[in-house]
């Protein structure tokens, strides 16, 4: 089978090739997949960037995908050969014609979702969804501010507020030229990162936030503890400029803003609770079947074509959500 592999960390593609690799066969408790569509996301970036805890070398990437199950390995009976299934890969390796997944992270996919979106809902929408409900506790009605607002999470994000209620969105975003991107996918209000952010989403919202989710290490967390209201949730969940992160502020600080700071991986869930995933996973793709919730993507044609989508978002170019197309789409 053809798979996409990096041979050695890189900041740029010259590092990543397709090769003729042998297929992977379940393991007990896991199904392979026939991938129709994989999901290209910012964690394939930091492994191939070199981040520490990503990658081992040669690296497959690929966190999701949607397929056809291939074959089940012992012990799994609830999937069956030829059903349409959504995953998310602990392992990776889902940038590949074939790709192996626990059956506890493996669903099954409605009828009425295409395979393009379904590949963009194991790790993309239900992380979306378990930053809003499990690790922010949102409630209708909140004020939500997201950096990275234009990008594949932050959209997310933007599509799942109103179906979980609504409520008031506020985005940051790197570059002005993203600031309508982040329009687009439904936020209230954007703001591109420069000079005081804390006084320009103030502006924004006439206010201050409920709850910031916040993927950039910790190098806005002071903004983001301006701008929190009392009884506000700050999740961070990613680290995209790499490096490392500082230390959390004391509990002075934390008492005195009535706030709560708390870390949100999806990766580490999957461990640690996979049936969280798996509820939430299913969660998305019912919204998604009942026309709730409606999730845009940049479908590329091609694994040879996935490297350079790599580098948009390494290049913080990136808008929206990608998804490569790996065979013929089921739907
Ligand atoms: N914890 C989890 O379980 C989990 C799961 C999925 C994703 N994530 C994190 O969520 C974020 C969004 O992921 P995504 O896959 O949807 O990617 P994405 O938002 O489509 O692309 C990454 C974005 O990160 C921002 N960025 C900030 N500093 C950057 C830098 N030094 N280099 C490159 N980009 C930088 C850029 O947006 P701006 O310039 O607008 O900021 C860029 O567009 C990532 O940080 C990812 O690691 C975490």
């Amino acid at each position: 089978m053809r798979a996409l592999v990096m041979t050695a960390p890189s900041q740029g593609p010259d590092r990543t090739e397709v090769r003729d690799v042998a297929a992977p066969r379940p393991g007990a408790g896991e199904v392979t997949i026939d991938v129709a569509h994989a999901g290209i996301n910012f964690i394939d970036v930091m492994a191939r960037r070199g981040d520490t805890g990503y990658a081992s070398w040669p690296f497959a990437p690929g966190k999701e995908v949607a397929g056809t199950v291939r074959e089940v390995g012992a012990g799994v009976t609830s999937l069956a050969a030829g059903q349409r299934v959504a995953a998310l890969l602990p392992g990776a390796g889902g940038l590949a014609e074939v790709a192996v997944a626990p059956a506890a992270l493996t669903v099954p996919v409605p009828d009425e979702v295409p395979s393009a979106v379904a590949a963009a809902a194991p790790l993309m929408l239900a992380t979306a969804l378990l930053l809003l409900t499990d690790a922010a506790r949102f409630a209708p009605g909140e004020t939500v501010l997201v950096h990275s607002a234009s990008g594949g999470v932050g959209g997310a994000v933007a599509q799942l507020v109103p179906a979980l209620g609504g409520g008031r969105l506020v985005g940051t975003v790197g570059r002005a030229d993203k600031i309508p991107a982040a329009l687009k996918s439904g936020y209230d209000a954007a703001v591109a990162r420069e000079g005081d952010l804390a006084e320009a989403v103030r502006a924004a919202t006439g206010d201050g936030v409920d709850v910031v989710l916040d993927p950039l290490g910790t190098a806005l967390l002071d903004a983001d503890l301006e701008v929190i209201n009392p009884s506000g949730r700050v999740v961070l969940f990613g680290n995209a400029g790499g490096g490392q992160a500082a230390a959390l502020p004391g509990l002075d600080r934390l008492r005195a803003g009535n706030v709560a700071i708390g870390g949100f991986s999806i990766s580490a869930l999957a461990v640690t609770a996979p049936e969280r995933v798996a509820v939430a996973l299913r969660r998305v793709l019912g919204l998604v079947a009942e026309g709730r919730l409606d999730v845009p993507v940049t479908e590329i044609g091609s694994l040879a074509e996935a490297p350079a989508a790599h580098q948009l978002l390494a290049d913080g170019r990136g808008t929206g959500k990608y998804v490569a197309r790996i065979i013929a789409a089921d739907s």
